[in-house]
């Protein structure tokens, strides 16, 4: 049996040769080198899909960097009781992000630590999770799109609204880190995990917006 390890050295060994695409003469030579090599490629090429394969599985966050991409956004209680929702969502929907669930939650204090328990170590930590259940409720939601995490950070802001960009909502409308109105995923993991936290798989929509191919193909 030739094992994957002979393979490589024998290939490195005979090097593009063993590579040629032109048998002629040198064929019965090399030909055992050039399907090590060729066993070699195929291994390396196999391994290289699986990775993309793995990488690519879609969750219940969609399939990351496609248009199917989800992010979960939730505007924070300070948000809804000082009735920004309407122009919090607008700029996510008139960016022409797909709007695939949305419902006011008043959240438990389990689903508040669960939600943030990354930052359970941190000294603001009990007083981050008693704002978050204030008793006012928050408007959690899933936005469908093109880099949707990514651009939902952007939309979001800096966490410091004192870093914020000035179009952005916490740059916009906020100046507290401490009551910065809206929490948005900050990558496909978290994506897959608030979701799942969130919502059931069967409230979250499937339907294609009038103009989503306009806003979402590239050349
Ligand atoms: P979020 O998760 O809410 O979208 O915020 P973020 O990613 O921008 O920031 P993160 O580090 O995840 O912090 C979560 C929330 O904790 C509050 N916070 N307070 N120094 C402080 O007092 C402090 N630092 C963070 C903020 O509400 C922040 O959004
Ligand atoms: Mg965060």
């Amino acid at each position: 049996m030739f094992s994957i390890r002979q393979g490589l050295r024998t290939a490195s060994r005979h090097g593009v040769r063993a590579l040629s695409t032109q048998p002629a003469r040198a064929a019965p030579r090399y030909a055992g080198a050039a399907a090590a090599a060729a066993g070699v490629a195929a291994f390396a090429l196999y391994q290289a899909n699986t990775a993309v394969k793995m990488e690519g599985k879609p969750t219940i966050a969609g399939e990351h960097k496609t248009v199917s991409e989800r992010s979960f956004i939730m505007i924070k209680p300070d948000g809804v009781s000082r009735q920004l929702v309407g122009k919090i969502i607008d700029k996510f929907e008139s960016r022409g992000y797909k709007l695939v669930a949305l419902k006011t939650v008043t959240p438990s204090k389990e689903l508040a630590q669960e939600h943030y328990a990354d930052l359970s170590s941190r000294p603001f930590f009990p007083g981050l999770v008693a704002y978050i259940t204030s008793g006012v409720p928050v408007v959690a939601m899933v936005w469908e799109g093109k880099d949707v995490i990514k651009q939902g950070r952007r939309i979001v802001g800096a966490t410091n609204p004192l870093d914020a960009d000035p179009g952005s909502v916490r740059g916009q409308y906020a100046v507290s880190v401490g009551r910065n109105l809206i929490h948005a995923s900050d990558s496909f993991d978290s994506a897959t995990k608030e979701i799942g936290l969130w919502f059931k798989e069967n409230e979250l929509s499937q339907y294609e917006p009038a103009a989503w191919g306009w806003i979402m193909a590239d050349n």
